[in-house]
């Protein structure tokens, strides 16, 4: 039987919250719909933090309440502190995702907090997220580097990890939020990771700003990760880490894991449809690597109609 891989779609937060323009909650239920169509069932939300650091998540509450309750849907939400927690339980989430960077700079931008700081704030919401009896993932993000500090060195990234299990976390997504991965350096801090928490509780979060989303997903797969996160289109980016540009696109990642044996769940064709209702949402071009591929078997597919 085929090994199944759980491509975590991140979408609808990482992906829609550096969009300039407002997608109104039925356009991200709309999205969220062609997602599940296709086969999606693990899915981050939205995010519960300050609407004035990122408005187009100002409409998590809403957004959460009317989102399909199935058994067979995992979500998942992000929050920045206990305030974020409070609101996102609130609104009936029950996977929370709390974020650090391995780098002080970039925690002061991203959630002005310093990396002391940072810590027991996630330390603290991750406790609680237990004692509540909630699940929770940590993201670890400029897992390689940090757009303002530079090379993050691995051992912060390590001390973190296991300061996040420690405080109780299910999960740690090791995040190359801008996309400065190399592979010598991901296979490194996987197989480091994997050995010391075990593969089923690390995930992978990429950014594919340098061409090596697909390459470093399969280097994180060869480590042991069955769990990846990737975007649809290839939307996103973090609003404060400079040069972030979008996720690795989920329909890439998954036509990557189906062709090579793995059990995603997910139909590709499906995606495309997910893909140009992003686009129609956001008034902007997507689509990842395959986005060609697929325009020019659409035109092959035409001709031969047309011509039969
Ligand atoms: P601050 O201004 O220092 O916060 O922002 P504060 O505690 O001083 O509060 C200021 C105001 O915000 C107050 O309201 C608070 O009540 C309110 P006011 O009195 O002015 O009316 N507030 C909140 N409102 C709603 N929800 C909350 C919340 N907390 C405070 N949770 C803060 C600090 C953390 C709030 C802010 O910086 C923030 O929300 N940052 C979020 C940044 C963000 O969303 N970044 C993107 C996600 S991370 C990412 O993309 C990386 C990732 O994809 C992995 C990777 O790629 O590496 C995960
Ligand atoms: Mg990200």
């Amino acid at each position: 039987m085929a090994e199944r891989v759980i491509v975590h779609e991140v979408g609808l937060r990482d992906g829609l919250q550096n969009q300039p323009r407002m997608v109104p909650v039925e356009g991200k239920l709309e999205l969220l719909d062609a997602l599940i169509a296709a086969g999606v069932r693990s899915v981050e939300a939205t995010s519960f933090v300050s609407p004035k650091a990122v408005p187009q998540m100002a409409d998590a509450a809403e957004l959460y309440a009317r989102i399909p309750k199935r058994a067979d849907m995992n979500y998942e939400v992000l929050v920045p502190n206990e305030k974020g927690y409070e609101r996102a339980v609130a609104a009936g989430a029950r996977t929370i995702a709390v974020v650090i960077a391995a780098s002080d700079t970039f925690n002061r931008r991203n959630i002005n907090m310093s990396l002391d700081e940072a810590t027991l704030v996630c330390e603290a919401v991750v406790r609680r997220t237990k004692r509540e009896g909630h699940r929770s993932r940590a993201y670890i993000s400029a897992l390689a580097a940090c757009p303002y500090e530079g090379v993050t060195p691995p051992e912060r990234v390590f001390d973190l990890t296991a300061k996040m299990f420690d405080a109780g976390a299910d999960e740690v997504a090791l995040s190359d939020t801008i996309g400065a991965g190399n592979p010598a350096q991901i296979e490194y801090l996987f197989e480091s990771a994997i050995r010391r928490h075990g593969a089923q509780r690390i995930a992978a979060h990429f950014h594919d700003t340098r061409a090596m989303g697909l390459t470093l997903a399969w280097c994180a797969i060869k480590a042991g990760v069955r769990k990846l996160d990737s975007s649809i289109g290839g939307l996103g980016g973090c609003p404060f880490a400079p040069g972030a540009s979008g996720n690795l696109a989920t329909e890439d990642l998954v036509f990557m894991l189906n062709e090579a044996g793995y059990e995603t769940g997910i139909d590709v064709e499906g995606l495309r449809r997910a893909v140009m209702i992003a686009e129609r949402l956001t008034g902007q071009s997507f689509g990842g690597r395959m986005t060609n591929f697929f325009r020019a078997q659409d035109a092959r597919r035409q001709a031969k109609a047309k011509a039969s």
